[in-house]
C-alpha cells in the first residue's frame, strides 16, 4: 500500500502568519525522505493553504508522485493541464467549509466529470473522491476516470465500535464493485493511527491520502518520524 502525504496544512501553518515559513518544500522533501511514495495538496478555489506557486515549485522539485485534489472548477482544470501532476483527485468543495465534507456526487456532475477526465487523461490519472455508495462507485465507472478514493470519513467519525463495523463494511462492499467495474482503489479523509489498520485490510486498496494526523503527529515528534511511523503502520 502506497502513502500519500497530505501536506495542505504544512501551509495552513505558514498562511497563519502570511509568511514563508514553514516551507512547503522542505516538508514535502522531508516526507519523501522518510519513504512516502507521493504528495498530495489541494489547491482550494479561495488559496486558504496551498497556492499555485506551491504547486508550480513542488511539480519541479520532488522525486515521488504529485497528486492534486482539486474541484471540477474550469480555473483548477486549466491550472492542473499547465502543471501536469501526476494524478488529480475531484473532490466536491465548499468555501465554508473546514475541510472536504463528502464524496464528489458523479450522478449531478456527470457531464462535467467526464470533460475533465476527457481533457485531463493525456496528462495524467484522474481519480475521484466518493462516498461507498453503489450507485456513485457506478457512476464514477462511467466517467472514463482510473480510479476512485474512498471517502473513509464516515468511517472515521463512527463513535461506537458498532457504526464502525457499519462504516467498514459499506467500504468494503463499494470498495468490491469498485473492482467488479473495472475501477482501481485508492482511500482517505479522517485516517489517522488509531484507525488506519482496518482500511489497509479492505482488498485492493492501492494508496492512501492521509494528512492532518500525520501533520497533527509531526508537532510533536517531527515530521519524518511521523510519516515513518505511518508507513510502518500501513505497509508491515
Ligand atoms: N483525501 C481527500 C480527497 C481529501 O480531500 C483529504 C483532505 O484534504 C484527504 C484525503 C486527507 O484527509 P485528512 O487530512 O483527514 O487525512
Amino acid at each position: 500500500i502506497s502513502l500519500g502525504v497530505n501536506i495542505d496544512h504544512v501551509a495552513t501553518l505558514r498562511q497563519a502568519r502570511g509568511g514563508i515559513e514553514p516551507d512547503i518544500i522542505e516538508a514535502a522533501l522531508l516526507c519523501e525522505r522518510a519513504g512516502c511514495d507521493g504528495i498530495t495538496v489541494h489547491l482550494r478555489e479561495d488559496r486558504r493553504h496551498i497556492n499555485e506557486k506551491d504547486l508550480r515549485q513542488l511539480r519541479k522539485t520532488i522525486k515521488t508522485r504529485l497528486n492534486l485534489e482539486m474541484a471540477v472548477c474550469d480555473e483548477i482544470v486549466e491550472i492542473a493541464c499547465q502543471v501536469k501532476p501526476d494524478q488529480i483527485t475531484l473532490v466536491p468543495e465548499k468555501r465554508q467549509e473546514l475541510t472536504t465534507e463528502g464524496g464528489l456526487d458523479i450522478i449531478s456532475n456527470e457531464k462535467k466529470i467526464k470533460k475533465v477526465v476527457e481533457r485531463f487523461s493525456k496528462y495524467g490519472i484522474i481519480s475521484i473522491f466518493v462516498d461507498p455508495d453503489s450507485k456513485q462507485v457506478e457512476a464514477a465507472s462511467k466517467t472514463g476516470a482510473e480510479f476512485i478514493e474512498l471517502h473513509t470519513g464516515s468511517y472515521a467519525n463512527a463513535l461506537t465500535q458498532q457504526e464502525k463495523q457499519e462504516r467498514l463494511k459499506e467500504l468494503r462492499q463499494a470498495g468490491a464493485l469498485a473492482m467488479d467495474l473495472g475501477l482501481r482503489l485508492n482511500a482517505g479523509h479522517g485516517l489517522n493511527y488509531q484507525n488506519v489498520v482496518p482500511i489497509i485490510q479492505i482488498p485492493k486498496i492501492e494508496e492512501l491520502n492521509i494528512g492532518h494526523s500525520i501533520i497533527s503527529r509531526a508537532v510533536m515528534v517531527g515530521l519524518e518520524a511521523a510519516v515513518r511511523e505511518m508507513i510502518e503502520l500501513i505497509k508491515t
